[in-house]
């Protein structure tokens, strides 16, 4: 595979007013969201789930590819299409996750590294073979009394930059995704220097890993108040410092930014992505957009409760969702469409 077909994957990840939907779950996290609602955590349970998700009519209109579980790259429809097929005839790439998860750091109490890259050539190649055509690697940065230290800022930007050049060799587009968690009480300045901190070193990193920047996507949080920091930063304020670290440290060859909800609510992660996309319009460096694992999931996965019965309820509500985010792409989301839907 050329650079031309990673740029060509790329951008069709980030088609205008299009986003990608997480659905990447570990069968540890789905345990925690189907707790939530009292599902038990079995393999046909995940798979009816995922089947319910990806069946939903429409989705490729506002979704533009799907980042998946090993697990679930390999399950089935009901009808016995594979979820990569089913995917792809509803216009949507189908991804999947590669990373193995955060793990401690020696001698960083409190700080994760992410591990994985034993053995990546060898899965890239299956996943490529499968169909995948991108990945993704998430690195989690917490921020914390003294932390994070450099050690977590430039181990986690060299893990993805590695992760980055190995995808690209297989032939698949790398997600990169460096979170800074918004768990704690720090303020929106505290998140965003470390954000800026974060970014600087992953582009350093891909830059000596001589990563195609225009075949990537990066999927940065936003810049936003620790979740118990009693000042909480407002939509535009949030929206405002968020594009103004991206432009100094995210090179306008990358083909496009895909915001994570990281535990914000669904309204307030589509509310930011719009305001981002109305004061910074036409002058935005890349296309600015999605890919909501909770933010697009909550709705749906409430709506759903394990029953066939009420399928068509949580893929109204998934669609719904999908809908508000692609609208904030090109700031065209209000709370009167919120409204209108609740009403319906
Ligand atoms: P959230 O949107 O729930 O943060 O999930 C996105 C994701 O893929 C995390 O790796």
């Amino acid at each position: 595979m050329s650079n031309q077909d990673l740029v060509t994957i790329a951008k069709t990840m980030v088609s205008p007013c299009k986003g990608i939907l997480a659905a990447d779950e570990s069968t540890g996290t789905i345990e925690n969201r189907f707790k939530g609602i009292n599902v038990e955590n079995t393999e046909e349970n995940r798979r009816a789930y995922r089947d319910m998700l990806f069946t939903t009519k429409d989705l490729g209109k506002y979704i533009s590819g799907v980042i998946l579980y090993d697990e679930t790259l390999r399950q089935k429809s009901a009808d016995g299409t594979s979820f990569i097929e089913l995917l792809k005839k509803q216009g949507i790439l189908p991804g999947i996750k590669v990373d193995a998860g955060a793990k401690p750091l020696a001698l960083h109490p409190g700080e994760l590294v992410t591990e994985g890259l034993d053995g990546l050539p060898k899965r890239c190649a299956e996943y490529a073979k499968l169909g995948a055509k991108f990945a993704k690697w998430r690195a989690v940065i917490t921020i914390g009394k003294g932390i994070p230290s450099a050690a977590c800022i430039e181990e986690n930007a060299h893990a993805l930059s590695r992760y980055a050049a190995i995808c690209q060799e297989a032939g698949i587009v790398p997600i990169v995704e460096p979170e800074v968690l918004m768990d704690g009480d720090h303020t929106i300045d505290r998140c965003e220097e470390i954000t800026e901190w974060a970014l600087k070193a992953l582009y350093d990193a891909l830059y000596v890993d001589r990563v195609v920047l225009e075949g990537t996507v990066l999927k940065p949080n936003m810049v936003i108040s620790g979740k118990g920091c009693p000042q909480q930063a407002s939509i535009d304020e949030v929206a405002e410092r968020t594009v103004r670290i991206l432009k100094r440290t995210v090179p306008s060859a990358v083909a496009g930014i895909v915001f994570l909800s990281g535990g914000q609510s669904d309204e307030v992660a589509t509310a930011h992505l719009n305001a981002m996309n109305r004061i910074f319009k036409g002058n935005l460096p890349w296309p600015v957009s999605y890919s909501y694992g909770r933010a697009l999931q909550a709705a749906p996965l409430k709506a759903w409760k394990g029953s066939a019965a009420n399928v068509a309820a949580a893929q109204a509500a998934l669609i719904h969702r999908s809908r508000m985010n692609s609208l904030a792409c090109e700031a065209r989301y209000s709370a009167d469409e919120e409204k209108q839907a609740q009403a319906a």
